[in-house]
């Protein structure tokens, strides 16, 4: 990957003017934010722009445009058969598209071979790795270190980002290229790797708020109530403030730290959770060492969450100045996205509760119509499996109105998933079915339909879910929690 690398920097360095398109999702900033630092400390022009998704449209619109160079993060794989005439490098992790040859080159080796160099493309795919190795981010951090290897410091940012992309969930800790970056973030002295609880919210917020947001994993009894945490700490004899301040994770010491994780053990496998799920509630963590203690950019999983909640709401542009470095005006505008975003959940759970859950044989599904962001739908999805009027015994289908069709999303718990079910084959497959698109990861997968074709999708969807779980030959693929919030 970093002769590869070297070349896309080679690239660059040649080149006049570099247009960086890149993804509004967490992986997306950050990545565009290291492309640009690095541009800009090697004295290279640039500009940044973000979008929602590159579909043919989008990459006709920068292949008019010209730009000398184009720099794609995060995003490009999915579209590199229609990549002829752009002249780009590309940094990201998705699944490549074969490139077609235009029919004006057929036959003529030498222009074809010539318009295939224009288009250079660093993906861990191409090196016979998965799309977890490695972020978009973490792709164009490599750049970043080819251009000058004093950018090690970016390392931090890109770590953010393969965190966004949950892509430290599985194993409950960074693994390939990740390692890589993580290593360098240690040296440079930006980054640490420790183990600790893996729940949300270690840093800002009173302990027992970490205990009741706890999603992955769902603590039954717990989650969700903040009395049952507070009564459950004070049991276990943990001081809850210091006089008039609430004490947070980090402020516990290692004993007392132990007592909560032992305890949180034995309620887990008292209350009938597996093993594997348990065993989530501890992993390896990563802080941003020079932020300051008690921000939420000093925590990777936390900065991912601030910068997702300015993408989802139309601001990515916030999160990337964040990313950039600002923690002035534009960090006080992602803490108020921040927390924009947690009421607008709150609202999304009133709205699906008014909508109504419904069930079929083998599904439970909503309908929010305009009532909940199409960008947000998924997160609600994922709170509501755990609410009353939903079961964790049925995968959860949302939809929601969007501007290019119906958005679905999908979510399952990991039980499900080792028993056999896998939204993604069944978002593809289902959604190709009513002529939409769509695809994800075994626990979370979405899609988008065409209007008035729900009804359709679902029987499709309850059918396919009916049988993948009666033919129950476990799954021994990768499994995928639902994001965090
Ligand atoms: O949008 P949502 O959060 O529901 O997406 C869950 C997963 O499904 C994401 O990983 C996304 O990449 C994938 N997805 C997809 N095709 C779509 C929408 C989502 O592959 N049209
Ligand atoms: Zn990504």
């Amino acid at each position: 990957m970093e002769a590869v690398a070297q070349e896309i920097a080679d690239r660059l360095r040649a080149t006049s003017f570099v247009k960086i398109v890149t993804h509004i999702d967490a992986d997306g900033i950050s990545g565009g934010a290291i492309a640009s630092e690095s541009l800009a400390r090697a004295g290279i022009g640039h500009e940044v722009a973000f979008v929602k998704k590159l579909d043919e449209a989008a990459l006709l619109d920068i292949k008019r445009q010209g730009p000398p160079l184009a720099w794609f993060v995060d995003l490009g794989a999915g579209m590199l058969h229609a990549f002829h005439g752009l002249d780009a490098v590309i940094t990201d992790h998705h699944v490549p598209t074969e490139r077609e040859i235009p029919k004006a080159l057929r036959g003529d080796l030498l222009r074809l071979a010539e318009s295939m160099d224009r288009v250079l493309m660093l993906n861990p795919h191409l090196e016979g790795e998965g799309s977890d190795v490695a972020s978009g981010a973490g792709c164009a951090y490599a750049v970043a270190k080819a251009l000058d290897p004093g950018n090690r410091d970016l390392a931090a940012i890109a770590v953010v980002g393969a965190v966004g992309d949950v892509q430290d969930q599985e194993f409950r800790r960074l693994a390939g290229y990740n390692r890589t970056i993580l290593r360098d973030g240690i040296d440079a002295g930006v980054l640490e790797a420790t183990t600790d609880i893996r729940l949300f919210g270690r840093e800002p917020r009173p302990v027992h708020k970490l205990l009741q947001y706890a999603s992955d994993p769902w603590i039954p009894r717990l989650s969700g109530n903040e009395e049952a945490c507070i009564a459950f700490l004070l049991e276990l004899g943990i001081d809850l403030k210091v006089e008039e301040t609430w004490r947070s994770w980090s402020d516990l010491d290692r004993g007392e730290k132990g007592r909560v994780v032992s305890a949180l053990v034995a309620h887990m496998l008292e209350r009938g959770c597996g093993a594997r799920e348990v065993e989530r509630l501890v992993g390896e963590v990563y802080t941003l060492v020079k932020e300051p203690v008690g921000s939420p950019t000093r925590d990777a999983k936390e900065f991912s969450t601030l910068i997702n909640a300015c993408g989802r709401y139309d601001e990515a542009d916030v999160a990337y100045r964040v990313c950039r470095g600002d923690r002035e005006e534009y960090l006080a505008k992602a803490l108020k996205l921040l927390r924009g975003h947690r009421e607008y959940l709150v609202d999304s759970l009133d709205a699906i509760a008014e909508a109504g859950i419904r069930q079929l044989d083998a599904i439970q599904y909503f309908h929010t119509g305009d009532k909940i962001r199409d960008t947000v739908v998924g997160v609600a999805a994922s709170l509501a499996l755990h609410q009353t009027g939903a079961t964790t015994d049925l995968p959860i289908f949302a939809f929601a109105n969007a501007e290019d069709g119906i958005k679905v999303s999908a979510r399952t718990t990991r039980d499900l998933v080792a028993k056999g079910l896998d939204l993604a084959a069944i978002m593809q497959a289902a959604s190709k079915a009513v002529g939409g698109q769509g695809g994800g990861h075994h626990a979370a997968a979405g899609a988008t339909i065409p209007p008035g074709s729900e009804e359709r999708f679902l029987e499709i969807a309850n059918r396919m879910v009916h049988a993948q779980l009666s033919s129950a030959v476990p799954s021994a693929e990768t499994v995928r929690a639902p994001e965090n919030l």
